[in-house]
C-alpha cells in the first residue's frame, strides 16, 4: 500500500490553530444588532419556523458563505465565534438564535431517532454505562471521535461549575505524524475497524459496522472514528477479536490525538459557537462537576449540520450515512416511524 501525506495546509498543531486568525471570529457590533433584530423579528414564530427567510442575518450570512464555510471543508475545519452575550437572551431566544444562525451552515439533523434536530447537551444523571446514556447527557468524559455529520456545533449556554475542558485535534496532523513515525501501524488504521452502533441510533440496521479510521476517497482524506465504540465492538461474540498490531497502531493514534503538540484544549464560554468538520477534525472533552442548582448546570445546544460543499465518503460509510456523494443530505439518525 503506497501511503501518502496530506496536503499540510489544512493541517494543524495545538499552536498553529492558537495562532491562526481563522480560529477564532468575534463578532462586530454591526452582527450582533443583526442578530438582535433577527430574534426581535421571529418572535411570533416557533423554533420549527426558524429558517433562512424568517433570521435574516444578511452581513453575517455574506461572511458565512464567504469565510466560514471554505473554512470548515477546506480550510482549517473548526470555527470559534464569540461575542454573543447570553445574559441578552431568554432560552427561547437562545434555541432560535442558534437554530437561525445554523440554518446558513446547513440542513438540521435528528439527532434522536425521535427526531430531535436541536439536542441538549447536559447531565442527566446516568451513569456512562446506562441504557438511556449517551455522552451528551452525562457529565463523564467523553473520548475523541467524530459525530456522524458533515459538521458539527455546538452554542454554550452555560459553562460547569469544574471541569468539562473540550478537547480538538486535526486528524490530518495525526496521519501525517504517523506516516513519518510509524508508516506500518498507520497502515493498519486504513484497514476495517469494527464498530459497534451507537446506543442512540436505534433505527441502524446493522448492529455494527466495519469501517477504515482513514481513507482517500476520490483523492479526498476522511478520517473517521467513534473511539469509544471500537472498543465496545470487542465484546460482540460476531466481531473478530483485534490483533495486537491493530491495538497498537489504536494506541499511537490515541496518544497522538491527547498530545500537548496536536491536541487543542480549551473552555467552552457562555455565548460561544463552536463548529467542527467531522471528517478532518476529531473532539473529546473531560469530565466536569456540575453546580448544585439546576438553573446553572452546564448547558450547551447542538446541531448537526448536513452541508452543500461536503466531500464524497468511501461506501462503508453508507450505513451510518445512508448518502455518501458530495453535497448529498446525510447523517443524523434516521427517526422511528410514528
Ligand atoms: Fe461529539
Amino acid at each position: 500500500m503506497s501511503l501518502q501525506f496530506v496536503n499540510t495546509s489544512t493541517s494543524w498543531t495545538a499552536n498553529e490553530l492558537k495562532k491562526h486568525p481563522g480560529w477564532i471570529y468575534s463578532l462586530s457590533k454591526f452582527e450582533l444588532e443583526e442578530i438582535n433584530d433577527a430574534i426581535f423579528n421571529s418572535s411570533d414564530y416557533g423554533l420549527e419556523k426558524i429558517n433562512k427567510t424568517t433570521f435574516s442575518i444578511p452581513s453575517l450570512s455574506k461572511r458565512i458563505y464567504e469565510n466560514f464555510f471554505p473554512q470548515l471543508e477546506c480550510g482549517i475545519g473548526t470555527l470559534l465565534i464569540r461575542g454573543i452575550n447570553i445574559d441578552n437572551y431568554t432560552y427561547d431566544e437562545c434555541e432560535k438564535l442558534f437554530y437561525g444562525i445554523g440554518a446558513y451552515f446547513g440542513v438540521a439533523l435528528p439527532q434522536s431517532t425521535n427526531g430531535e434536530t436541536l439536542h441538549r447537551v447536559e447531565d442527566l444523571g446516568f451513569h456512562r454505562d446506562d441504557d438511556k446514556a449517551r455522552g451528551t447527557n452525562t457529565k463523564s468524559d467523553i473520548c475523541f471521535h467524530n459525530d456522524p455529520c458533515d459538521v458539527a456545533s455546538l452554542f454554550c449556554i452555560r459553562s460547569a461549575k469544574q471541569g468539562g475542558l473540550s478537547k480538538l485535534v486535526n486528524s490530518i496532523a495525526i496521519h501525517n505524524k504517523m506516516l513519518r513515525d510509524c508508516p506500518d501501524l498507520l497502515e493498519e488504521l486504513y484497514q476495517p475497524f469494527y464498530t459497534l452502533r451507537h446506543r442512540a441510533n436505534t433505527t441502524m440496521k446493522q448492529p455494527f459496522t466495519a469501517r477504515p479510521i482513514f481513507s482517500f476517497e476520490e483523492n479526498t482524506f476522511v478520517c473517521n472514528v467513534l473511539r469509544r465504540y471500537i472498543s465496545l465492538a470487542q465484546d460482540h461474540p460476531d466481531i473478530p477479536k483485534m490483533t495486537n498490531k491493530q491495538h497498537k497502531a489504536l494506541a499511537v493514534f490515541d496518544e497522538l490525538a491527547d498530545s500537548d503538540e496536536l491536541c487543542h484544549k480549551f473552555y467552552l464560554q457562555p455565548g460561544d459557537l463552536w463548529f467542527v468538520n467531522n471528517y478532518t477534525t476529531l473532539h473529546s472533552r473531560e469530565a466536569y462537576f456540575d453546580d448544585t442548582h439546576a438553573e446553572n448546570k452546564r448547558l450547551l445546544l447542538r446541531l448537526w449540520l448536513s452541508v452543500a460543499n461536503s466531500r464524497p465518503l468511501p461506501e462503508s460509510y453508507r450505513p451510518i450515512y445512508r448518502n455518501i456523494e458530495p453535497g448529498s443530505l446525510r447523517g443524523g439518525y434516521m427517526p422511528t416511524d410514528n
